[in-house]
């Protein structure tokens, strides 16, 4: 991954300009990288606030020859790429959210946001957009925010390299979409449970259409969180945001 990069200083948001090299034929693993993005964008449509200089904000062209149902399992292997780049480069140990936040003592420091283009059958391609935090200080983040959000640089005391940091992350982002395509989701499963904070415990889903309570018991071989309410019956859930307690 990487041997392709569009380095750019300002975007309104890495999606787009990788969406457009997707249209144009670019090959899986092109990466967009940039400095500042004036209209970061999260899931759910909110806005990912992306300043200057402070974090990493890039977006990867995937195209894995899967059916459509396949990708968000392509998002969980996203989350533990970063926490293993994130081990290495600074000492620390992040866990992981279901289905992609990556949590430093609670608070989040990465957002992933994967987007898909594909026929009934066919993914064309899938742009994985990956936005950590790692220079901001402390002030950078309103009050609001401060119990909620992180950078690395606040968690460690010191400022991380970022260069050194997307070196890692796209090393072990390649090493396990390889060990993925060779050998199926199982062995990305047994990592992403080992940095999982929500399994085991009490949880409630916030999905589009409610909100549901229940103990998380695990994620299913295709990567969707499964839910156990109160009487003893097992939620699938797709697509929700987790709170945890
Ligand atoms: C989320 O947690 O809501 C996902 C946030 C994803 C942010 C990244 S930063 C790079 C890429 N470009 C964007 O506009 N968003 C993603």
């Amino acid at each position: 991954f990487g041997r392709s990069i569009h380095y750019e200083e300002v975007v309104e948001t890495t999606q787009k300009v990788a969406h457009r090299l997707a249209n144009e034929g670019a090959k899986e693993g092109t990466i967009v990288v940039a400095e500042e993005q004036s209209n970061g964008r999260g899931r759910m449509d909110r806005k990912w606030v992306s300043p200057k200089y402070t974090g990493i904000w890039l977006s990867i062209i995937l195209r894995p020859n899967l059916p459509p149902h396949k990708a968000p399992q392509l998002t969980l292997i996203a989350a533990v790429s970063v926490v293993q780049a994130i081990e290495e480069v600074t000492g620390l140990s992040p866990e992981i959210k279901w289905p992609n936040d990556v949590l430093l003592n609670g608070k989040k420091i990465t957002g992933i946001l994967t987007e898909m283009q594909a026929d009934a059958d066919r993914i064309a391609s899938i742009i994985m957009g990956i936005g950590i935090n790692v220079n901001q200080s402390k002030e950078d983040y309103p009050p609001e925010l401060q119990d909620k959000a992180t950078s690395l640089a606040i968690e460690k005391g010191q400022k991380i390299s970022r260069a050194e940091l997307i070196q890692a992350l796209l090393l072990k982002l390649e090493n396990l979409y390889k060990i993925y395509i060779e050998k199926g989701f199982h062995p990305i499963k047994l990592l992403w449970e080992s940095y999982a904070v929500s399994i085991g415990k009490y949880i409630t889903a916030r999905t589009l259409t409610g909100a549901i309570a229940g103990k998380a018991i695990g994620i299913t071989d295709e990567g969707v969180l499964l839910l156990e309410d109160g009487e003893g019956k097992t939620h699938h859930i797709y697509s929700a945001d987790i709170e945890i307690g």
